[in-house]
């Protein structure tokens, strides 16, 4: 049946809105419904990245009543290796100001560190650097890395962060101040490096 003259007014101008609409959402926006882009501002975003310099001591205590890092894994063959390959421990490590125990705490490391090579004594660090100090408090940034314990100083990855620290880029230098081969207890210091927003 031949469309009166207001159905085919009607059905031209759903036809445009169609189009239009299929126009401008497949040029301008992807089809994507759980994405947009957005302005920085949008995000909080005002002015240009800041680069941060941090810098304090982390002590991974292995001995005592109280230790901060413990072993959670191992593999069988573990104990048959000289470097430890397969020892998995978790850490809730203190970071302060100064390298004595006593000293400011400003931050914990927490997360893991895995002996990740058959040859040397090397570690895959992945852990959070949780701060709580002033403006800080509550911010964390992300360690991703290879940490060769008996090399001078160890280069590792910040992959992210939070809070003060969104969009965080960067790295970490360790450099080992103290450790205790009776114990196995080790103080280190901490070089960071980091653009956030
Ligand atoms: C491996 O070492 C742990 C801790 O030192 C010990 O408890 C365990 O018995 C050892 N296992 C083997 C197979 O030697
Ligand atoms: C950090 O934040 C926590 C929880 O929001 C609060 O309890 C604590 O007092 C704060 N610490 C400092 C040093 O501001």
């Amino acid at each position: 049946m031949a469309k009166t003259f207001p159905q085919l007014i009607t059905s031209t101008f759903l036809m445009i809105i169609f189009f239009t609409f299929l126009h401008t959402s497949t040029s301008e926006t992807p089809q994507h419904y759980f994405s947009q882009n957005l302005s920085p501002e949008e995000v909080g975003i005002f002015k240009q990245e800041t680069l941060s310099h941090l810098h304090f001591y982390f002590h991974d205590i292995v001995s005592g009543p109280n230790p901060t890092a413990i072993q959670v894994a191992r593999a069988p063959t573990t104990n048959m290796s000289s470097t430890g390959f397969g020892a998995v421990a978790m850490i809730d490590d203190p970071l302060t100001v100064g390298p004595e125990s006593s000293s400011k705490l400003v931050g914990r490391a927490q997360g893991l560190y895995a002996a990740a090579s058959q040859s040397e004594a090397c570690l895959l660090m992945v852990m959070d650097f949780v701060f709580m100090e002033g403006k800080y408090n509550g911010s964390t940034l992300s360690v991703l890395g290879r940490n060769a314990v008996f090399s001078d100083v160890r280069e590792m990855a910040i992959v992210g962060g939070s809070g003060v620290f969104r969009f965080a880029r960067g790295y970490a230098q360790a450099k080992t101040h103290t450790f205790n081969i009776k114990t196995g207890d080790a103080i280190v210091e901490y070089n960071v490096y980091v653009y956030h927003s």
